[in-house]
């Protein structure tokens, strides 16, 4: 791994719907397209040797979309699930789901999610995280309420007792996270792990957003300085 780059990356995968609307096709052949810059920055995470990549497909929000668009994003994550499956294992790539246990995600979509995260669960090389039916304040509402159930006394409730009971806790918080499209907000996404994130907006539209953009982010990212509230090393020598 090159040194200095993001551990954990994620990506607000954005303007699908806008790629198509400017070539006068269908919102959902943006989403069909979309899938080629998925392939693309997964590959590239994992021949960059980062470790954890996480990208957002669906929020809770998106469940108000029409119910045509939602069931055609339902059918493209199956789909592509189905025919990436053997090469994500074959490359050691653990596979996980972020959130998904509306009733409304078909079932034979929730098996194959079960599926390949059991297939993979013994992969080390690099952790890819599908955010889906995800909400940020959705998912701390969840963790707290496990607080509550293991009965914690209220000096018990710290950080790290809220942390250990998220989804994924083994999930560190993350680095860097790319939002394409220009949408400059978050959107209600990992809320919590999000803290001190460095963020990049590029204003190209996801299905345009290909490795050698991806790998520029990476680039900028090993440029910039973070402080996470202090002064940053070199900072504090010269005060000394
Ligand atoms: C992102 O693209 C994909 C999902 C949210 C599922 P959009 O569908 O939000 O595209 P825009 O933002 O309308 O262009
Ligand atoms: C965020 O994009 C969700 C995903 C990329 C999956 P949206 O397009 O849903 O967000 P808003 O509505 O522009 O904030
Ligand atoms: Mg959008």
């Amino acid at each position: 791994m090159v040194a200095g780059l993001p551990r954990h990356v994620a990506c607000v995968m954005d303007g699908n719907g806008r790629w198509a609307e400017q070539r006068g096709r269908t919102r959902t052949e943006g989403h069909r397209v979309a899938e080629g810059s998925v392939i693309d920055v997964i590959e590239t995470s994992h021949a960059c040797g980062i470790e954890w990549l996480t990208l957002y497909a669906f929020s809770t929000e998106n469940w108000t979309r029409p119910d045509a668009e939602v069931a055609f994003l339902m059918r493209l994550v199956q789909r592509a699930l189905r025919r990436h499956a053997p090469s994500l294992h074959l490359r050691g790539i653990r596979c996980r789901f972020l959130g998904g246990d509306d009733p409304r995600i078909p079932r034979s979509l929730a098996r194959d999610i079960a599926e390949l995260a059991e297939l993979t669960s013994g992969n080390t090389r690099m952790t890819l995280t599908v955010a889906f039916d995800h909400g940020g304040r959705d998912a701390i509402v969840r963790a707290a309420r496990t607080l509550v159930r293991d009965g914690l006394t209220e000096d018990a409730v710290t950080e790290e007792a809220l942390a250990a009971r998220f989804q994924h806790p083994d999930t560190p918080d993350v680095d860097l996270v790319i939002r394409t499209s220009g949408e400059q907000r978050v959107s209600n996404f990992m809320l919590w792990q999000i803290a001190y994130a460095e963020w990049m907006f590029p204003p190209t539209l996801w299905p345009d957003f290909r490795a050698a953009e991806y790998r520029a982010c990476l680039e900028e990212y090993r440029r910039r300085k973070r402080r996470y509230g202090g002064l940053g090393r070199f900072d504090a020598m010269e005060m000394i």
